[in-house]
């Protein structure tokens, strides 16, 4: 029995010993894999994986925003895609810290003058004076910026006046940079794809690539869908811009949008635009067509890099999508839109989806093959009449309403219908009304469907379009 004791001590000790140098080599060995992938407190998932491009290091992103949207829409994006970013800095008409990381004012080094005589800047005084208070007036308080906000939004004026100051600001915060990456807070960039993208360009010569954008004879990088100069750009729009400073000034107050007063600086400095859709592009995940054609492309058979107007819910999970497709594909194979469509959207696109609109939004289809009338009185009715058009891919049905399309779109969680889409700002123009008599609810119950023996044909076709010519990067 004594015996016994010191044999079963040392078998205890050895095995607390093995325990502790198993514990210290998965410690270490964490640590050493952490150049690779971090671990990250995720309910979803418990490794972070990044591009491995050894140009990040080059690279500065330069989120522009403003006080009326910036907490409401920046958190997700550390929660998402900054995670992969090492270098980064945020841009707005207010100077605080949001989570540990300060948003500079864009503003601070303008003239005192210009900004005292410009009325545009009575919300930066306000913000400047009252913190936070200003933002309200007359307890109204003024939400949105950006491009999709009205002129009348207090925030969407000073917009404009961002874009000289942050490039000559972001030049000055990394003059070592190579790349300048812009982008706003609705913005969605797969990183990974941008820094495959960069790595092709020689950085030494000046670039600015984005999705191009004419506003009368102004050529320009649309802002929302993200752009990119290089550093030679940069100096060249930073110093052309220091000195002729009372001319662009005048010439912002009279211009309405300030990626495309950027544009015309690029313009008069002799850079051209790159013109880079579909890897740049304004359409959020959800309403993009990936059959459209723009400048005799489609986006199918590209490497998408930007998504515009995404809301928070979207960018967490293509983010989740993206980090799954990084881990399953080590070595930076590019995510095409067409991946993104059979693996992200397509498993979503089943006979039926309930509180989901699919954006079925196509007039002249629906007149077309709703002619009876019959498709609006239930949803098996609509159903059949996009059955009986060989050109119907999806439909939605809500309270009487039948929209059928021969576009297909994965759409979003609604409880109410969009009857009318604007391509242009990539968003619904018009939705069924609101029940309001009976508090009953029972309008508004969206569904969708769609033709789901005809999206294995469309995936076929599309798939066939590619080639050569349309497969790679737009240099
Ligand atoms: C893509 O759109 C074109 C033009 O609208 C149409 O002719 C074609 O059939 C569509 N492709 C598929 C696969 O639906």
């Amino acid at each position: 029995m004594a015996a016994g004791k010191p044999w079963l001590n040392f078998r205890r000790k050895n095995r607390t010993l093995l325990t502790a140098l198993i514990v210290c080599f998965l410690f270490f060995y964490t640590r050493q894999r952490s150049d690779f992938t971090t671990d990250i407190p995720s309910q979803h998932q418990s490794t972070l994986y990044c591009s491995q491009n050894t140009i990040a290091k080059e690279v500065l992103v330069v989120l522009r925003t403003g006080a009326t949207e910036v907490l409401e829409k920046l958190p997700v994006h550390f929660d998402t895609t900054l995670r992969c970013i090492p270098d980064y800095a945020i841009y707005s008409d207010y100077e605080e810290e949001i989570e540990g990381s300060h948003i500079h004012d864009v503003f601070d080094e303008l003239s005192q003058d210009f900004k005292d005589s410009v009325p545009d800047f009575e919300l930066y005084h306000r913000l400047k004076t009252q913190g936070r208070d200003g933002l309200s007036i007359g307890g109204t308080k003024h939400d949105g910026s950006g491009a999709s906000g009205s002129l009348s939004n207090p925030g969407w004026k000073l917009d404009k006046f961002k874009f000289m100051p942050m490039i000559d600001k972001a030049l000055r915060h990394r003059p070592q940079a190579k790349w300048f990456v812009f982008v706003e807070l609705d913005t969605y960039l797969m990183w990974s794809n941008l820094l495959e993208y960069l790595s092709k360009f020689d950085a030494e010569k000046p670039y600015y690539i984005g999705k191009q954008m004419y506003i009368g004879e102004v050529l320009f990088a649309h802002g929302g869908s993200g752009f990119v100069l290089s550093a030679p750009a940069m100096r060249r729009v930073s110093e052309h811009w220091r000195a002729h400073m009372v001319e662009y000034n005048q010439y912002t107050i009279e211009q309405w949008a300030g990626d495309m007063i950027l544009g015309k600086v690029l313009k008069d400095v002799q850079v051209p635009l790159l013109w880079a859709f579909p890897h740049f592009q304004g359409d959020p995940v959800s309403t993009l067509d990936h059959n459209i054609t723009k400048i005799d492309r489609q986006p199918w058979c590209y490497p998408a890099i930007t998504y515009h107007h995404m809301p928070e819910d979207e960018i967490r999970s293509l983010w989740e999508f993206e980090q799954e497709w990084q881990r399953t594909h080590p070595r930076d194979v590019p995510l095409r839109h067409a991946n993104v469509f059979k693996e992200y959207i397509q498993p979503y696109l089943g006979k039926e989806r309930a509180e989901w609109d699919s954006y079925s939004v196509n007039p002249e289809f629906s007149k077309h093959t709703l002619k009876d009338g019959e498709a609006h009185t239930s949803f098996e009715a609509c159903r059949s009449a996009c059955e009986s058009n060989a050109m119907c891919l999806q439909f939605s049905y809500s309270t009487s309403t039948c929209l059928v399309s021969s576009e297909v779109r994965l759409g979003r969680r609604a409880t109410l219908q969009c009857l009318e889409y604007s391509a242009a700002a990539s968003k619904c123009d018009k939705t069924e009304e609101k029940a309001t008599d009976t508090g009953e609810g029972s309008l508004g119950a969206v569904r969708s469907g769609w033709m789901v023996d005809r999206l294995a044909k469309y995936v076929r076709a599309m798939d066939q379009t590619c080639n050569d010519h349309n497969i790679g990067w737009i240099l």
